[in-house]
């Protein structure tokens, strides 16, 4: 590989040698080598003709494929960058500075529901909306607390956390997996029981590419009501935005674990003239009907009135389709289309533990109105976040959090990169005194390289703390030492990978 095509050339005869049935592979001469890689590019600031390309693209059709992957690249030195959804917003799945293959798993995409034992083997290619339909058409009581766009990759989610509207009620997605199959830099695959607690502990939260290429995992199905209520009500300004969304942050996180009311806040248009202003948007789930929900909001959070007729009943599985405005009373199989809006974006994270006084809001709120498409997003915590140990799996975020701040820009051409990269982070400069502290916190699944990266994924143990202690606080010790254990050489890495100390 790289400029060696001797390399090249033994790179897949060992690839040929170590498999029985052939491997997909695509090279740059391939005529669907383009199209293979830009299928799950969903980032088109990393679409450019700029962006380093991998020398191949291998697409296993089985386990075994992924083993021979690995297997063959470790013998040959070849760097390998994992993908399953393609959705990570920095395109480490992707992207490198080094020469570098891509496994992507997108054709290990089965899903097996065991609706009698409340579980399912989803393969890591699978997207969550696949894993909800799939839910969906067995069962009108069981689903699954994992993220809200139906085309995001469960390799990546699971692994690096994974959260949806039914976060408070169930923890996230990586908190419940109860089992998974990884294959090692060994080239061996491992089960729960072969890959031992502390490894099984890495992968869930700990994120994926630095420990294997894992390929499935076993998930614990969850009971909902069979109707559930959701809610969409938007205010200005000028209706008191401002005014709800500091009391919401008090509120919100201590609500009953079942209901689940986010904050989208955008920039619209005020008039014809062109002038802009900020909506806030309360985006609701309750888990229940909507007799309860109203009564529980006229106790709890009057100030939003929230009438009757904001109120929508339907099932669990709907409730996935109206999150991402398809009409809830079509198709569920809109949540198997692999066709994502492609868009140029970057975003950030950051957690809250004290309320945002308003005049902190007001700051945010000009900022936000010097852009035409920012988006922030507030996602109330509490509830069954807050019971679960900062240790038990590597994500920390739990108790003592009142919400997750996501902020995006979004624009339309690479020329406006620059200018939108430099806005965003000096909105996140503005924030710094607002949020959490040392560490300034960040969710790993909003992947962010601003936070600290090494080039290639050679970082030490106090430069990989830079971002690790931000993703993980103290579980970067943790992670460290698995990583140490099971891939001493660093095999597995990429640019915000847990370093290897062994
Ligand atoms: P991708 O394939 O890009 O992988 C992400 C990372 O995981 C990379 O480092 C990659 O190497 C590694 N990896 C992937 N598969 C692996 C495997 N099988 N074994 C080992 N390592 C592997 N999040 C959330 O919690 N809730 C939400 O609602 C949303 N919504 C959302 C919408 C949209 C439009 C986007 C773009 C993203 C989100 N996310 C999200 C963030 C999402 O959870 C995050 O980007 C995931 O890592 C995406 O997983 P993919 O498999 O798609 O990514």
């Amino acid at each position: 590989l790289g400029t060696s095509s001797s390399i090249h050339g033994n790179f897949l005869q060992c690839l040929s040698q170590q498999s029985q049935t052939s491997i997909p592979v695509y090279a740059p001469n391939n005529a669907n080598y383009t199209s293979v890689l830009q299928s799950t590019i969903q980032n088109l600031r990393l679409l450019s003709s700029t962006t380093p390309k991998p020398n191949l693209i291998i697409t296993p059709l089985h386990e075994s494929h992924a083993q021979a992957a690995v297997i063959c690249s470790r013998k040959h030195g070849i760097q390998i960058k994992i993908r399953s959804g393609g959705h990570d917003y920095d395109g480490l799945s992707y992207v490198s500075d080094v020469p570098f293959v891509i496994v992507d798993l997108t054709n290990l995409r089965s899903v097996t529901v065991d609706a009698e034992n409340n579980t399912a083997w989803v393969q890591s290619g699978a997207t969550i909306g696949e894993v909800y339909y799939n839910i969906g058409v067995t069962s009108r009581t069981l689903a699954f607390p994992a993220g809200i766009c139906p085309t995001v990759g469960v390799g990546g989610h699971f692994s690096g956390g994974g959260y949806g509207s039914l976060l408070r009620m169930y923890g996230l997605a990586a908190d419940n997996v109860i089992d998974a199959r990884i294959v090692d830099v060994n080239g061996r695959i491992l089960d729960k029981k072969s890959m031992g607690d502390d490894l099984f502990w890495a992968i869930r939260g700990g994120g994926g590419g630095s420990f294997g290429v894992v390929l499935s995992w076993k998930i614990r199905l969850v009971s909902v009501p069979p109707t559930v209520t959701v809610f969409t009500v938007a205010k200005t300004i000028e209706q008191g935005a401002t005014e709800l969304i500091h009391r919401w942050q008090e509120v919100a996180p201590k609500l009953p674990k079942e209901l689940f009311i986010r904050v989208i806040i955008d920039v619209v248009n005020a008039n014809q003239n062109g002038d802009k202003k900020i909506q806030a948007s309360f985006n609701s789930m309750f888990l229940g009907g909507s007799e309860n929900l109203l009564t529980l909001m006229k106790e709890r959070f009057p100030e939003l009135g929230l009438e009757r007729e904001d109120c929508i009943e339907m099932s669990w599985v709907q409730s996935t389709l109206y999150f991402n405005g398809f009409p809830i009373d079509g198709p569920l199989d809109v949540l198997l289309s692999r066709a994502q809006p492609k868009r140029f974006y970057k975003a950030k994270s950051d957690y809250v533990q004290q309320p945002i006084p308003q005049i902190g809001l007001e700051g945010m709120w000009r900022r936000l109105l010097e852009e035409d498409q920012p988006v922030v997003i507030f996602s109330p915590y509490g509830g069954r976040m807050s019971e679960i140990s900062e240790s038990e799996i590597p994500f920390p975020h739990r108790e003592g959090n009142l919400f997750k701040i996501q902020y995006l820009a979004y624009w339309e051409g690479l020329e406006e990169t620059e200018k939108q990269l430099s806005w965003i982070r000096k909105l996140y400069r503005y924030m710094a005194p607002y949020v959490s502290k040392s560490p300034r916190a960040a969710y790993l699944n909003y992947r962010d390289i601003d936070i600290g990266q090494s080039k290639n994924g050679t970082a030490t143990y106090l430069q990989g703390k830079v971002w690790g202690g931000k993703y993980f606080k103290s579980n970067y010790e943790r992670l460290v030492h698995v990583k140490s254990k099971v891939d001493p050489e660093n095999f597995f890495r990429n640019e915000q990978s847990i370093p290897s100390v062994a």
